[in-house]
């Protein structure tokens, strides 16, 4: 053989055609598996990867702010089921009308309530919070656990009657360690949903992905295995 003489080793043409089908099947699972992981790794970080959340407009801007603030009314007098079940429930639009019959002439958007009403409809609220089907929420059990007389503790070592500053502050930002709270079913809220009572479009302020969930469960002496939140 001559020195320089060499040549590269060809693989027959079927033999190509196997490596060429083989390099694409194990390109279609590397992005399947790439995928996948970004979807799994945002369920437990804190922001979304592909998507950001933002307030949704809704089909009639029904101001918290007005209601809340302005009229005092309480959470639980519209989010009648929030003590009770799994749902914190939107209320009616019968339950609208009980003031927007009288009140509200000129505006655009009780003309669409009434306008709603009168025709017997829905409103079909665009959902701001919104779990995954696999996964099980329950209002009640949070409410409860985080309302009545309730003694501010830096870590929790009787969870019938004590809350972690953490929590406390949110409700009550000057709530001192030591010091027992008087907390109304309506003040736990703003632990997951922030200051609704300021918002002129109600968005997404907590992450409530699993690492979120877990995190708080296993601060407060709650549940963590995987049946409790999962079906
Ligand atoms: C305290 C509640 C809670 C517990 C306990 C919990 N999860 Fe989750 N899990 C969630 C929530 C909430 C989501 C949805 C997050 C999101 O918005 O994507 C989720 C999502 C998931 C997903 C879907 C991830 C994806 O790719 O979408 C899997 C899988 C999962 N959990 C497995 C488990 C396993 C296994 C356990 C037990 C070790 C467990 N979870 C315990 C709340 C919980
Ligand atoms: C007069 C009735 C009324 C009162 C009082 C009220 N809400 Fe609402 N709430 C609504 C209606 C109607 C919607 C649906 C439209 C929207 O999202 O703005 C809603 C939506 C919400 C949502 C978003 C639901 C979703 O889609 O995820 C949250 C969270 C919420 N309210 C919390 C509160 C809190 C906390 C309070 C007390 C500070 C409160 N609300 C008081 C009527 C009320
Ligand atoms: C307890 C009485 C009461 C109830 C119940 C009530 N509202 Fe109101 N709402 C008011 C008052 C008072 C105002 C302020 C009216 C004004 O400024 O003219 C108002 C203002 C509004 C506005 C702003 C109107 C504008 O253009 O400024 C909207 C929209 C509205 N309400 C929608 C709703 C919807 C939807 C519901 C049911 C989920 C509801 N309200 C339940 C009393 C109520
Ligand atoms: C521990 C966290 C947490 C607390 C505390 C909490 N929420 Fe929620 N809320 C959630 C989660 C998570 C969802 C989404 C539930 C789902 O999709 O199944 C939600 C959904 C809602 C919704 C819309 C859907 C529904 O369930 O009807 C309303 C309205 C609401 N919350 C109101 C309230 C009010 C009012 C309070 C206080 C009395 C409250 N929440 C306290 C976490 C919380
Ligand atoms: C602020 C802290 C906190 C956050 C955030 C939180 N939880 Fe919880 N959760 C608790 C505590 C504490 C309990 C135990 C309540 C009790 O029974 O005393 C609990 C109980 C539960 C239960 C059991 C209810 C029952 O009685 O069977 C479920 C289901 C649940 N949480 C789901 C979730 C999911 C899903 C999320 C996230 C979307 C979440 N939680 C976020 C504190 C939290």
């Amino acid at each position: 053989m001559i020195p320089g003489d060499f040549q590269f080793y060809k693989p027959p043409k079927n033999k190509l055609i196997l490596f060429g089908v083989i390099g694409f099947i194990g390109f279609v699972i590397f992005i399947g598996v790439a995928l996948l992981a970004t979807f799994h790794i945002s369920s437990w970080i804190d922001k979304p990867v592909i998507f950001a959340a933002e307030a949704p407009d809704q089909p009639i801007a029904f101001p918290h702010t007005v209601h809340v603030q302005e009229l005092g009314l309480d959470c639980t007098f519209c989010h009648t089921n929030v003590t009770k079940g799994a749902s914190a429930s939107i209320p009616a639009v019968n339950l609208c009308m009980s003031c927007h019959t009288q009140l509200g002439d000129g505006s655009t958007e009780i003309e669409k309530l009434r306008d709603i009403h009168a025709k017997q409809d829905v409103i079909q609220w665009t959902r701001v919070h919104r779990m995954p089907d696999h996964v099980r929420f329950i209002h009640e059990a949070h409410v409860k656990r985080f309302s009545g007389s309730r003694q501010v503790v830096e870590k929790i070592t009787d969870s019938s009657n004590q809350i972690r500053i953490i929590e406390a502050k949110v409700i009550n930002p000057n709530a001192k360690i030591g010091e027992t709270l008087d907390i109304a079913a309506s003040g736990t809220c703003s632990i997951c949903h922030g200051d609704v009572s300021k918002m002129h479009k109600v968005e997404q302020v907590r992450t409530l992905k699993m690492s979120d969930c877990v995190d708080c469960h296993r601060e407060n002496n709650g549940p963590t295995d995987c049946t409790t939140c999962h079906y």
